[in-house]
């Protein structure tokens, strides 16, 4: 078994809204530059220097995490490094998962695996478009002494004809193109991805099936868009926000959705 270690899951720097000074502009393996920071942190910067302290771990190991021994691996965020996984787990166990629980883009399968961890009861289901995700949130299960399906899929592409009490979402919340595996956590063509989720949504709940999904406020903000709650009501859902967590750059929110 691989060694674990801790790390420190709000890092200093990242969140937090300060100036970063990183000397020279710096780029990633693809030549992309980003200019340096003289002032506030641009949303692509934060999301460089999430990647670049995400290629700092230390591979083929585990982090320690919440009592949970999590695998993690190179393409695949680790929960480690931001505060929104956590963040998210805790929202959701405070609104007592039971029954099936299926989370869309499991990542290492930290969230459901805290849940199965928390609530032995449930029935765990996870899906990833990132096959390393997949792998890896199967070996995490396991790991932590729990049962579940794990598939690779295209949101709830595998799961055609079946209904779930609780489905989860922590989606790629920057509007980007993801140019890699990793950054499959990260970017989102223009929200594409949670506009498709939330299209096909009802017809995977269970009747009086509840959804939790992660927002955040800095698409409206940069891009004048609609809020997420503007965004749900066009859907006809009703929903609430059960929780928020202020980062200073951005308030993230865990919405409750029901049909
Ligand atoms: C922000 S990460 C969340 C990971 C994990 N749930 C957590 O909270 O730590 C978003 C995850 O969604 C996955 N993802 C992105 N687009 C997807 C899609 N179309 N279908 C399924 N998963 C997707 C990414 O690969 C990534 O693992």
């Amino acid at each position: 078994m691989p060694n674990s270690v801790s790390i420190q899951s709000d890092l200093p720097g990242y969140g937090t809204g300060a100036p970063i000074d990183f000397g020279v502009a710096p780029s990633d393996t693809k030549g992309r530059m980003c200019a340096p920071v003289t002032f506030g942190r641009s949303r692509f910067t934060q999301a460089y220097d999430l990647l670049a302290r995400h290629e700092e771990l230390q591979f083929e190991q585990c982090v320690a995490i919440d009592g949970l021994e999590i695998e993690v691996h190179p393409n695949v965020l680790s929960p480690s490094l931001t505060t929104t996984s956590r963040f998210f787990a805790q929202t959701i166990l405070d609104q007592n998962p039971h029954g099936s629980i299926l989370e869309i883009g499991v990542g290492t399968g930290y969230c459901l695996t805290r849940i199965g961890v928390a609530r032995p009861s449930t029935d765990l289901f996870g899906s990833d478009i990132n096959p390393d995700a997949v792998a890896v949130a199967r070996r995490n299960l396991v790991r932590n002494g729990l049962h579940g399906k794990i598939y690779e899929s295209d949101l709830f592409e595998g799961f055609e004809g079946m209904s779930f009490d609780m489905i989860l979402f922590n989606p790629p919340l920057l509007f980007g193109e993801p140019e890699n595996r990793l950054e499959l956590a990260i970017f989102d063509r223009q929200g594409m991805t949670i506009q498709r989720y939330l299209k096909s949504l009802r017809a995977f709940l269970a009747p009086a099936g509840r959804s939790m999904i992660l927002s955040t406020d800095r698409n409206q903000r940069e891009n004048n868009g609609p809020s997420f709650d503007e965004v749900l009501d066009g859907c006809g859902f009703r929903h609430s926000v059960v929780a928020t967590l202020d980062r200073a750059f951005e308030v993230y929110s865990a919405h409750l959705v029901e049909v």
